[in-house]
């Protein structure tokens, strides 16, 4: 299946990151843990340079804990201040605000320098589609008192959230673009549900899902559905029989008792996307995927 991302607004959505970025000191990219580089903007370093970076690695509680830790070490090692979060629950969010203040060492010291003190890191948050950036924002907020409105010097109709006096935030997320021009970076995003869903095939997803989650969690298949991983000539052929032993398994039947797939597939993706096959991480450091 051709695995499509329309680019729709993104010269649009370029100019507003260009303009917001000229706002902030400190970047707070959110991308998907179980697909940390497929959920990334190509163009964010770019557009970013000379800017603080923090990447969060969020729906963490989705994705494998050993990979999680890899990847943390991967974006460490590239010079980004990383953190791994569940922005739905909070959890591992409470770091975020020591981290920044190290992240921003530099800039804390050079306005001191220039007689200025306790002037507020300023960050925004971006990230593609789905990333979970206002979940992030809603929660970080809660703790903020104090929305500030338009203030001298800042552009007008910006919103920042102040979060103490040392960090403010800017209440829109940056909204990125994904590497839609690249077929295994789209598929994986569909994988996660970052893209729409009718324009997806289910039944071809779902065999495409199969094949990358057995990859490495096999296992996690065969519990779920109870059930096992079958032999066939090559992966799609297996992945297959493994659709159809779920659609059995689940009594998934159609009109004259006969199997329906589409069911199936549906029933499979989304056991996946909400974390019941268990925590699975669909790319790894080590195999540099795109
Ligand atoms: P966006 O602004 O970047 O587009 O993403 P948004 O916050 O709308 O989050 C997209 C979906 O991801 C939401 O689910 C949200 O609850 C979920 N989400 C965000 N962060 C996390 C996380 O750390 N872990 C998990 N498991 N999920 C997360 P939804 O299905 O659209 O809504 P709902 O079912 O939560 O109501």
């Amino acid at each position: 299946m051709n695995y499509q991302w329309y680019p729709g607004h993104m010269t649009k959505a370029k100019r507003m990151m260009q303009e917001d970025i000229k706002l902030i000191d400190l970047i707070i990219e959110l991308v998907d843990a179980r697909i940390p580089l497929s959920s990334r903007n190509p163009d964010i370093d770019e557009l970013g340079k000379n800017k603080f970076r923090l990447i969060l690695l969020n729906k963490s509680d989705l994705a494998d804990p050993g990979a999680n830790a890899k990847w943390t070490v991967y974006f460490k090692e590239k010079g980004y201040a990383v953190l791994e979060i569940n922005a739905k629950t909070g959890n591992g969010m409470r770091s975020i605000q020591d981290v920044v203040k190290e992240v921003c060492k530099e800039k804390i010291e050079r306005d001191r320098k220039r007689g200025i003190v306790n002037r507020p890191v300023r960050a925004m948050v971006v990230g593609i589609p789905n990333v979970g950036k206002s979940t992030f924002i809603n929660s970080f907020a809660k703790k903020a008192c104090t929305k500030t409105g338009n203030k001298p010097g800042v552009t007008k109709g910006k919103q920042w959230i102040r979060l103490n006096s040392s960090l403010e935030l800017l209440d829109t997320p940056g909204i990125l673009w994904p590497k839609f021009e690249d077929q295994s970076v789209g598929m994986k995003l569909a994988f996660i549900g970052s893209m729409n869903d009718e324009i997806i095939i289910m039944q071809e997803m779902a065999i495409d899902l199969i094949m990358a989650i057995a990859k490495d969690y096999k296992a996690a298949i065969e519990e779920r559905y109870q059930i096992t991983y079958p032999d066939a000539e090559n992966e799609k052929e297996a992945a297959i029989k493994v659709l159809t032993m779920i659609a059995e398994a689940r009594k998934c039947y159609g009109a004259n008792e006969s199997l329906n797939f589409d069911k199936a597939a549906a029933l499979f993706v989304d056991d996946f996307r909400s974390g019941r096959l268990g925590r699975i991480t669909l790319e790894y450091p080590e195999r540099q995927e795109k």
